[in-house]
């Protein structure tokens, strides 16, 4: 079989938010707001910043229609977005098998819903890594490493991951954020559920590893990481994201303007979906990009 070059997307919005109960009792985790936008507006931002245009979100029998409303076929930011039902939270390496027709012959990369990234010159770092026929993980410095998937490397070369250790090797956790081959669906099928049941994306980035084929690319302090999977790191991303818009007039991960900027939609189309927005603020935002 041969492997187009083209990366597709896949976005993980199941899984049970179970460290957010009650907030997720009825609301996925991954449509909560993060200061003004969805969460799930980041991942597929930081997508699109790859020039990933393609792309899938799965999630839950109970709450895929709500993401198809909230999103569509993704035709107004110039992109495809399909869907799939994951039946339970089997782990995050199922979703390669619950792709494995949209994935087709092409590149995949991977990233979980309650991920946020935001950083300097972020699309040429995602670009590169997509380049790369190999696999790629994203490290980010943190203090409790323990509390984390753990990386040992050496000359960008993943030499030891470790789901968190009592003494990590490392300082760099792992983030919700994975680009591979095509050869990934063959080697999720060949998974066995770890004793939590779940297919883990550990065991996958270890055979990756085992391969020499797992490259790493290091997000330094100017760039900010958030798992938004708990009330606090909510509500630092929230803090973050509302302080940095409001000091520097931007906004971060904007997919209306990420659009724009690909030129994946027109000036006019812009335009046009600026005028359909009613909050005062966003729509003026996006009218300013086009002076
Ligand atoms: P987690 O934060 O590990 O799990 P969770 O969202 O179910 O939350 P909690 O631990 O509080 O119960 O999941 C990381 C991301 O991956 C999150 O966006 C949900 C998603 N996910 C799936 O879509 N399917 C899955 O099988 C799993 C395990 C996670």
């Amino acid at each position: 079989m041969t492997t187009n070059n083209k990366r597709k997307g896949i976005i993980l919005a199941g899984g049970n938010g179970s460290r957010l109960y009650p907030l997720t009792k009825v609301i996925s985790k991954q449509l909560l707001p993060v200061f003004d936008k969805p969460m799930i507006h980041y991942p597929l931002a930081t997508l699109m910043t790859a020039d990933i245009k393609d792309i899938l979100v799965i999630s839950t029998p109970k709450d895929i229609s709500a993401y198809k409303a909230l999103l569509g076929d993704g035709g107004l930011w110039g992109i495809n977005i399909s869907y799939k039902i994951q039946p339970s939270p089997d782990g995050l390496a199922q979703a390669f098998i619950l792709a494995e027709d949209f994935i087709d012959n092409d590149l995949s990369a991977l990233i979980l819903g309650d991920n946020i990234f935001y950083g300097p010159d972020f699309s040429d770092v995602l670009r590169k890594a997509s380049n790369n026929k190999e696999a790629t993980i994203f490290a980010y410095h943190v203090d409790e490493a323990e509390r984390y998937g753990v990386v040992e490397f050496a000359d960008k070369k993943v030499v030891s991951i470790e789901e968190k250790p009592e003494n990590p090797k490392s300082n760099f956790a792992i983030t919700g954020l994975y680009f591979y081959d095509n050869e990934v669906i063959e080697l999720a099928k060949s998974l066995k559920p770890s004793a939590r049941g779940e297919l883990e994306i550990t065991d996958l980035n270890r055979i990756y590893m085992e391969k020499n084929k797992l490259n790493i690319e290091i997000l330094n302090k100017n760039y900010a990481w958030f798992d938004s999977g708990t009330h606090e790191s909510l509500l630092k991303a929230s803090i973050y994201v509302g302080d940095f818009q409001k000091r520097y007039n931007l906004k971060i991960s904007c997919i209306e303007e990420i659009a724009y900027k690909n030129s994946w939609i027109s000036k006019n189309e812009l335009l046009i979906l600026a005028k359909k927005i009613h909050n005062k603020y966003y729509r003026e935002y996006l009218e300013a990009l086009i002076d």
